[in-house]
């Protein structure tokens, strides 16, 4: 697989087999993952991967916690306006039309919601921690490792869901985690193999074209 391959083959699946990974197989993602780049080298980023007894101590601090809430960093900002605003609408229209869930059924809407908190039913589960003083630009970085663990892993035929739903839960999770006062965790990372058969994964989501999202100046 190239990187092209991994980049544009890599989705968010929201439909796991209960397949076991090896942790050698986790950490051979993580160590290849490592490489990526950050500002000044900080590396500004640990990982938390929970698997078996430990992944399911965390479904069930989710489970007891919820709807838990977003505390100050927001995931997103508040009134999102266009062109975000309806692109994140469409996703979750899309995403609920696979799932052949209308409008209206609320509850199976928020039930497909909280399987976020099963990691989807997929067997591991990494959490991102990042020092709460770090500064935007290594909050970028943490985000170029995360996605480069997810491209490691696809290359590797292992799927991904990047879960930034974790974040309602974060106060009992760091708890949970033995974080010191000036870590958090910004995100979790579903982790497994995708079950083909689920309708959800045969969701592709859209893309602005390139003349959307770049200027060309001087070529
Ligand atoms: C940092 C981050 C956090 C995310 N959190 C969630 C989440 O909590 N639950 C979820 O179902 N998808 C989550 N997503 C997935 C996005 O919805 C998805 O990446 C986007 O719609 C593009 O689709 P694709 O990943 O299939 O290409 C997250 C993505 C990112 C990058």
């Amino acid at each position: 697989m190239n990187v092209t391959e991994a980049i544009k083959t890599r989705i968010s699946v929201r439909a796991f087999k209960p397949d076991p990974i090896p942790e050698a197989l986790v950490r051979e993602i993580l160590d290849v993952a490592r490489f990526a780049p950050s500002g000044g080298n900080l590396q500004p980023w640990k990982v938390i991967a929970v698997a078996g007894a430990e992944r399911d101590a965390v479904v069930a601090l989710a489970r007891a916690n919820l709807p838990g809430d977003e505390g100050e960093r927001l995931v997103y900002p508040a009134n999102l306006w266009e062109p975000y605003r309806t692109r994140r609408y469409k996703l979750g229209e899309d995403m609920y039309a696979k799932l052949e869930i209308p409008r209206e059924n609320k509850g199976a809407r928020l039930m497909h919601l909280a399987e976020n908190f099963n990691f989807f039913g997929a067997p591991v589960g990494l959490f991102f921690v990042i020092e709460k003083a770090m500064g935007h630009g290594q909050w970028a970085h943490l985000g170029m490792f995360m996605q480069s663990v997810a491209l490691t892993a696809i290359e590797r035929g292992v799927q991904s869901c990047m879960q930034e739903a974790w974040a309602r839960v974060r106060t009992p999770l760091a708890a949970h985690f033995s974080l010191r006062d000036e870590e958090m965790i910004y995100c979790g990372m579903a982790l497994g193999y995708a079950d083909t058969a689920k309708p959800v994964n045969a969701l592709r989501s859209d893309r602005a074209e390139v003349d959307e999202i770049a200027e060309f100046r001087g070529f």
